[in-house]
């Protein structure tokens, strides 16, 4: 058999058990031995094997194990222009998560993805609009090292970085996810339809609700548009207090199915 064939096989006979053994919604448990064995055959030979998590079947600890190894990605130029990656904030268990696009220079910097200016109206968007806490919910991006200039990242770059994503979202498991501007809407729902267009509805990501609104740095150049990401904002709001339970069309399974 060849060689890329047969890691594939096991990268994904990995994936199947990881998320059969998922911690809150898995089916089956696995044995310290069996969890430290599949993390270390999911990735490919040519990567130094991730931080194995220590508590095995621990969303957690596979959520630091994959920070570890994002860390030390190299698959797209971004690697050599970076401080450091930018891989998420916020609560790992969380109900709602948002997805921006890339680290800009102060989260370059400080390794945190929201804390510039954007960021400061994205946290002022959860404290003194929804009423929760930073803290509680989970926010990263579709990119997680910063584009030289704050340049949009390219669709190479996306592609190169969506697995990371896609991880992410399986091992949080949130009941809502906010899309924060095109890039993290079109990767996400895979369309080309501008923000605008796909706001105002219910989505769904592999089953999960999924809401687009406009991102922060926009809203800071158009604070006209604020009052439509409100009106997003309550919509998602309303799946968080179990006021509605967006339905995901008929047949579609989620990331864990
Ligand atoms: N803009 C983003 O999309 N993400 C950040 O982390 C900061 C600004
Ligand atoms: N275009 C985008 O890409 N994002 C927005 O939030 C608004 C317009």
């Amino acid at each position: 058999m060849k060689d890329d064939l047969y890691s594939q096989i096991i990268e994904d006979t990995a994936e199947l058990v990881r998320r059969a053994a998922h911690p809150r919604k898995g089916t089956i448990s696995l044995s310290p031995e069996t969890a430290a064995l599949l993390e270390r055959i999911r990735v490919r030979p040519s990567v130094d094997p991730p931080v194995v998590a220590e508590t095995p079947g621990d969303g957690v600890a596979l959520l630091q194990a994959l920070a570890a190894e994002v860390s030390e990605c190299t698959k797209c130029d971004l690697c050599h222009s970076r401080t450091q990656t930018v891989f998420a904030d916020g609560n790992p268990s969380a109900d709602l998560v948002f997805v921006g696009e890339a680290p800009g220079y102060n989260e370059d910097q400080q390794g945190i993805p929201f804390v510039g200016r954007a960021g400061q109206l994205l946290t002022d968007i959860i404290v003194k609009g929804m009423k929760m806490r930073r803290e509680d919910v989970y926010i990263c991006n579709v990119i997680k090292c910063r584009p030289p200039e704050n340049r949009d990242p390219t669709l190479e770059e996306k592609r190169q970085c969506e697995s990371y994503l896609i991880r992410q979202l399986e091992l949080v498991r949130p009941k809502v996810i906010c899309a924060l501007g095109g890039h993290a809407a079109k990767t996400l729902l895979q369309t080309d339809e501008s923000t605008g267009h796909l706001r105002g509805k219910w989505h769904f990501y592999h089953g999960i609700p999924l809401r687009v609104t406009y991102h922060p740095a926009y809203l800071l150049r158009s604070p006209g548009e604020k009052s439509k990401t409100w009106d997003d904002i309550q919509e998602i709001m309303k799946v968080l207090s179990g006021e509605i339970a967006p339905e995901p069309p008929a047949g579609e399974k989620t990331l864990w199915d």
